[in-house]
């Protein structure tokens, strides 16, 4: 679990986050959404120790980050995992490089021990055979596959994805969201994505931060998000007609109105509006 409070961050006069408090739950997926430039990637910095806050308090299960000494600091890291926005492989290094870098600096394992995890990790994202490749040998989906490959490969107990799924295929991102998903649930991992993909808040947001202009606009999970009245969130969100629509049908049909297609065909037959 991660708490923090009454965050605030400036860049000089530009006021990026102000006054944002939420819990990222343990073994949850945390969604932080909103619009380019409400502050998602600056506040995932904050968490990390990446950028400092002006003012507010990082609670890592019970710690606080905010006060821990740099070396304190340095061992929390160990446990913290994180998927870069555009993966940040090396590109000189073979796939099975990039997955061993942070064993090669952080764990006391000998070769052979390191070999074994790096392909135990591989192997959990589906990629036993591109150990030798390089980067730009492999596509965009599989960049990100060994991204999360090397996020996790020190087991950690906090993983941070900034925009998962950027550049990916509708149906690669899913891929992408299910493998996040499924880590997330396997190793009980407190788990904070950045986005701004739809399909990513439909299908894992268990827990969701919305940001408006760097402040807490909304919060609930995916459920909550098709009946919530918020109109910036919503224009956010179902900002297409069709995604409009599907949330009406949604709603009226948790409203019983429609109950089955024989009814909805009825009302239509009928005539009646459907709002
Ligand atoms: N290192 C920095 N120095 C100064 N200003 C910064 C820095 N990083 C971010 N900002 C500013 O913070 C604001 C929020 O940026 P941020 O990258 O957090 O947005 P975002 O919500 O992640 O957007 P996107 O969806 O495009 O990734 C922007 O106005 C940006 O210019
Ligand atoms: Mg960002």
């Amino acid at each position: 679990m991660i708490e923090f409070k009454n965050i605030h961050k400036s860049f000089g006069e530009n006021v990026v986050l102000t006054d944002v408090s939420h819990v990222m739950q343990t073994g949850s997926c945390n969604l932080i959404i909103g619009t380019s430039g409400s502050g998602k990637t600056v506040l995932q910095k904050c968490l990390v120790g990446l950028f400092e806050p002006d003012s507010g308090a990082i609670i890592y299960d019970g710690t606080s980050f905010t006060d821990m000494t740099e070396e304190n600091r340095k061992e929390l890291r160990q446990q913290i995992g994180m998927l870069f926005q555009g993966s940040a492989l090396f590109d000189s290094m073979t796939v099975e490089q990039n997955v061993m870098f942070p064993l090669d600096m952080f764990s006391h394992m000998n070769h052979k021990e390191k070999q074994k995890r790096v392909n135990e990790v591989l192997a959990r994202v589906n990629l036993e055979d591109a150990n030798k490749k390089f980067p730009a040998e492999i596509s965009g989906g599989m960049k990100k596959r060994v991204g999360i490959a090397r996020a996790i490969v020190l087991n950690p107990k906090y993983l941070f994805c900034d925009e998962p799924n950027s550049g990916l295929d509708p149906q690669t991102s899913m891929v992408i969201d299910k493998l996040i998903y499924d880590i997330t649930k396997e190793f009980n991992m407190t788990t904070v994505i950045n986005t701004h993909d739809m399909n990513s808040v439909m299908e894992i947001g268990e827990n969701i931060l919305y940001m408006f202009e760097g402040k807490k606009e909304w919060t609930g999970n995916n459920e909550e998000i098709i009946f919530s009245k918020n109109e910036r969130l919503n224009a956010f969100i179902f900002a297409s007609k069709f995604l409009q629509d599907a949330k009406d049908m949604r709603m009226l049909e948790a409203k019983g109105i429609i109950a089955d297609d024989r009814n909805m065909e009825e009302m239509l037959n009928n005539g009646e509006e459907i709002k």
